[in-house]
Formats: C-alpha cells, structure tokens, sequence
C-alpha cells in the first residue's frame, strides 16, 4: 500500500449526552466513518487515510471532519454525503454545502462561558 496522499479524520469524540457542549458521536459520527471506510474499500482508494480522530473543535456543528493537507472541514456530515466527500477526494474539489470555517469554531452552546 502506497503512502496517503490525503487524510480524513473524522471525530467520533463522545460526552456525557449531559455536557453543553454536543459531541460528534452521538450525532453520527460514528455511522460517517464507517461508511466512509466501505466507500473507500469499493472505490479502492489507496492513497486515501480515514481516521478516526478526537475532538475537532467544531462541536456545534457535527459530525465534524478535516481533510489533510487541503485543510478543508466539514461540518453537519451524514452518510448520505460520503458519495459526494469521496468524490472530492479524487477531485480535489471540496464539497461546498458542507464547509465550515472560523464562524463555526467561534460557535458555544449558551451556558458555557468558555471551557470545554
Ligand atoms: S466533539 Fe466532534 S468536533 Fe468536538
């Protein structure tokens, strides 16, 4: 297997479904990966990592994923989308409608001041 070209990391951090703060997992995340990684078998992308990946930061927003080296995230990801992610992969064309960026990082639930 040749090295990655790309990775995908694809959080699937899990909190307390008490926590402000929402966590990627419980929003899916977990379903994301795994379809990814059958996409990613069918297509037989070798030169394409996905991992499963901790907190992205952009927990308002998920599932969350980062796309490495582009430096691209997504947010807001369910399955139905991995078509078109593992499209992009190949491409090298981001899918618009589920790019996130500054505005998203900025976002907290309204009862946390500032911590995690
Ligand atoms: S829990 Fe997924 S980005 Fe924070």
């Amino acid at each position: 297997m040749p090295m990655p070209e790309k990775f995908v990391f694809v959080c699937i951090n899990q909190r307390d479904p008490e926590h402000p703060r929402p966590s990627c997992i419980n929003n899916g995340s977990g379903d994301v990966f795994n379809a990814l990684r059958e996409e990613q078998g069918r297509r037989v992308m070798t030169n394409v990592k996905i991992v499963a990946g901790g907190c992205l930061e952009a927990c308002m927003v998920g599932p969350v994923m980062a796309v490495f080296p582009d430096n691209v995230w997504y947010g807001g990801v369910t399955e139905d989308d991995v078509p078109a992610i593992m499209d992009s992969l190949d491409s090298g064309e981001p899918v618009a409608y589920l790019r996130i960026g500054d505005a998203e990082f900025d976002l907290r639930p309204p009862e946390m001041s500032g911590g995690f």
